[in-house]
């Protein structure tokens, strides 16, 4: 032990009170023994430090930090260098504000659009999201402090999170949805990492072995420290026990006194306390942060305008784009003046600055009229505002027309309900398309929406959630400054209803099945030949590429891209492996590998993208590892998913596999939209566990407070009544109640973990007795634990 001598030293209250939080955001020191505290802070795409007392929601603000633009928009750029600059970036403010390790980034997958919090995560392939995670983690832990990729694992769902079980068979769970941790994990060795609110097959992700111990920590060789996400704590020694270095935030004293407790009866050995002590201490002591620093905040600016600009998707354009100087347009909509460009809830970013549209648009050689409002952010269509729209762009020549998501739709805790833009914004869209200028649409959004008015407009450029920098970058777009590069890391469908998991998302009450199995996004449309409005991997370019001379050998694959335009471009190529299996259920293709390529008009390259040891693996639930099935691959380059340029078939060398007989036909066809039970018990390989709430059973400790609908006191009814009332409100005004939010989706002992020691567990038990309808049983209880808590101190 490295820290031995250290830990010896050490009384066991001193040790438990490692594992915990001291405040919100800080840990304990002890400073008898020169052991340091270390600070945590939010986030993903920018650091949000706060004051100690600050809250998790960002409802407090934090310091000023450069917002660079959000993972969802990262991701379109395919780019690993420029998100490793970004991680730099972030490294670099958060140890100037003594930060030592930063929240970020996420990386769930993005199973379905409808996800609240897709906005901070990157992809709905794992493939794309780890290599882009882990080069965020380089760059953050470059700066000497720990990145946190979270949410480990199956978080894919804000509605009931903290509650909510994701049942998922153990191959897609590996496939999909660890694969992205996995690599982030092997490839960038993070130092923290956060595991999830949710439970995963029963369990919680903080306490579960197979997760922790025997995945991340024995198969991966993880060795930094396990954090869980805030409040997500269930039950602390169980946490300890199997692989969780710390509870956050603090519980005041609560989970020591029960990790003290679960030493005396022996439920958990102190050397096993030891050993997390010594795993904790060697990254607390590796992110310490010595002097001073300043921030070039400027230079953050320009590396987050680079970072959209690398983004931004072109999805349409009938020769409208890129604008010819002097060129007279008119401005609409909003965001031209107010813009979306990052999300809400605990990623928010105090922006050190904010450029919009209608700010900086003389810049530009554009001969600018003017710009109008043309809808209210919440509410019906106003027509006098469409009026003043369609009067401002009658003049113009070219209409450049703001719109997508309202900020209610793009908010941690708040799944959408529907993949609409708000019916004021089609109806804008609608009025302006009976004029002759052509339209063309800004979008921001951190996640697809349908588009039936895809056909009213002539151009569609999609900058995502592009951070404060994002104006500059999509106008740099639009005057042709920058030639389009970024593609769709994710798949566009026409309809929601299209969606392999259309039937079973979100999960309502207890558990939340996966029974589309591996089959989100691409694999399910291409597999199914769905057609989708844009296909995942897609995104045009002022210029063209041709693809050629695919030579395929065992250890790589090389081809050959020439610019054939007149404008120089960068190409991103992408590498999918498929292969036709009667043994096992294989989605069509796969991604395996991409590059982006920047060519000058008239120039080529060559390409190689080298396989690697997830270019042909499954796992196989038999052995519990990942192996290779023998036989014949074909190995196809894309310019999108659906748009396959070369291919050729390469043999690999692998196991025989036996077909398991219990596995539906539909996963070997890729028709999941209607499994059956029976069929998905086939694909898990065990019986459903239940889905819905036993309204005859009295609440419990984990029982989510939005359950108090059905509970036996009238109160509690009343209470659950009130506050789903007062969160309809706030999505009415526009402005969602991110507490609101936060309470409906936890469970009754989140109320002990999130109010830093004031209520204890035990006090939590008694409030559920009155939620029961036990008022003076539990009204008894709840004063005498409180009086008890008092003189614990
Ligand atoms: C979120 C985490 C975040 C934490 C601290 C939680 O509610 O799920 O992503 O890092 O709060 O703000």
């Amino acid at each position: 032990m490295k820290y031995r001598d250290l830990i010896t030293k050490m009384t066991i209250e001193e040790k438990v009170s490692l594992l915990a939080g001291k405040d919100f955001w800080t840990t304990h020191s002890i400073e008898r023994l020169n052991i340091p505290s270390m600070a945590m802070a939010d986030g993903p795409h920018g650091v949000r430090k706060q004051a100690e007392n600050g809250d998790h929601l960002g409802l407090v603000e934090g310091v000023k930090a450069t917002c660079f633009p959000t993972s969802a928009t990262m991701a379109n750029s395919w780019n690993v260098e420029i998100c490793e600059r970004i991680g730099q970036g972030l490294g670099q403010e958060a140890v100037a504000s003594n930060v030592n390790v930063l929240l970020g980034p996420g990386m769930n997958i993005k199973r379905n659009p409808l996800c609240g919090r897709n906005f901070e995560y990157f992809s709905e392939d794992p493939y794309l999201s780890g290599k882009l995670a882990a080069a965020y983690v380089r760059g953050i832990q470059s700066k000497g402090v720990s990145a946190c990729p979270k949410h480990f694992a199956a978080n894919n769902q804000e509605y009931l999170r903290m509650t909510n079980d994701s049942v998922v068979d153990e191959r897609t769970l590996r496939e999909i949805y660890m694969t992205g941790f996995e690599i982030a994990v092997k490839e960038s060795n993070p130092k923290t990492i956060m595991s999830s609110y949710n439970k995963v097959n029963g369990e919680y992700a903080n306490e579960s072995e197979k997760l922790l111990r025997d995945t991340l920590i024995d198969d991966w060789g993880f060795n930094g420290i396990v954090v869980s996400d805030w409040g997500g704590s269930n039950d602390h020694v169980e946490g300890v026990k199997n692989g969780n270095h710390l509870e956050m935030p603090t519980t005041g004293g609560d989970s020591d006194y029960q990790l003290l407790e679960a030493i005396k009866k022996g439920v958990i050995t102190e050397s096993l306390v030891d050993k997390r002590v010594e795993e904790y201490l060697d990254v607390l002591f590796s992110v310490q942060i010595q002097g001073e620093h300043q921030v070039n905040y400027e230079e953050h600016h320009e590396l987050a305008r680079k970072a959209a600009e690398e983004s931004i998707v072109l999805l349409k354009n009938n020769d409208t784009l890129p604008l010819k100087p002097h060129t007279k347009i008119s401005v609409i909509g909003d965001f031209a003046e107010t813009p979306r460009y990052q999300g809400a809830g605990s990623s928010l970013v105090n922006s050190y600055k904010l450029e919009s549209t209608i700010e900086v648009i003389s810049d530009y050689e554009l001969d600018y009229i003017g710009y109008v409002q043309g809808y209210d952010r919440i509410g019906r269509a106003d027509s006098n505002k469409i009026n003043d729209a369609v009067n401002l762009a009658e003049k113009s020549d070219v209409i450049l027309l703001y719109i997508g998501l309202d900020d209610v739709n793009e908010v941690e805790g708040y799944d959408r309900e529907h993949m609409k833009i708000p019916e004021n914004q089609v109806q804008l869209i609608e009025a302006l398309a009976k004029l002759p200028q052509p339209i063309v649409i800004v979008l921001s959004c951190g996640a697809p929406i349908d588009m039936l008015w895809n056909d009213r407009c002539d151009a569609i450029v999609h900058g995502y959630l592009p951070g404060q920098a994002g104006a500059k970058a999509i106008l740099n777009v639009m005057v042709g400054k920058v030639n389009p590069s970024g593609k769709l890391s994710e798949s566009y469908p026409y309809e929601y209803k299209d969606l392999s998991n259309y039937n079973y998302y979100p999960g309502l009450e207890k558990t939340s099945e996966y029974r589309e199995g591996l089959y989100v996004g691409y694999r399910y449309f291409d597999t199914n030949a769905v057609d989708v409005r844009y296909p995942f991997g897609y995104g045009l370019s002022y210029t063209s590429f041709e693809y050629s001379d695919i030579k395929i050998d065992s250890n790589s694959v090389r081809f050959t891209i020439l610019n054939t335009g007149d404008m120089q471009g960068s190409e991103i190529s992408q590498l999918y492996v498929g292969k036709k299996s009667k043994a096992i259920y294989r989605p069509l293709k796969e991604l395996k590998g991409f590059k982006k390529v920047y060519l000058e008009p008239g120039e080529s390259k060559e390409v190689v993208i080298e396989f690697d040891d997830k270019s042909f693996r499954y796992f196989d639930i038999n052995t519990m590892k990942f192996q290779v099935e023998d036989g014949d691959y074909e190995i196809m380059i894309g310019a999108s998913s659906r748009d396959i340029r070369l291919s050729g078939t390469l043999y690999v060398k692998g196991v025989e596999v036996i077909r398991d007989t219990n596995i539906s036909k539909r996963y070997f066809s890729g028709d999941v939209q209607q499994i059956t039970n029976e069929e998905f018990e086939g694909l898990l390989g065990h019986k459903l566990p239940d889905a819905d709430w036993d309204r005859t059973k009295p609440l419990g400790l984990n029982d989510s407070l939005t359950q108090m609908t059905y509970a036996k006191s009238r109160l509690a009814r009343l209470a659950i009544k009130i506050l789903l009332t007062l969160r309809k409100r706030s999505f009415k005004k526009g402005k969602p109640n991110l507490n609101i939010l936060f309470l409906t989706n936890m469970p009754f002992r989140a109320i002990a973990k999130m109010s830093g020691g004031t209520v204890s567990m035990e006090m939590v038990g008694n409030i559920v007795t009155i939620v029961n309808g036990h008022f003076f049983k539990g009204t008894s209880r709840l004063i005498k634990s409180w009086i008890w808590l008092g003189r614990r101190g």
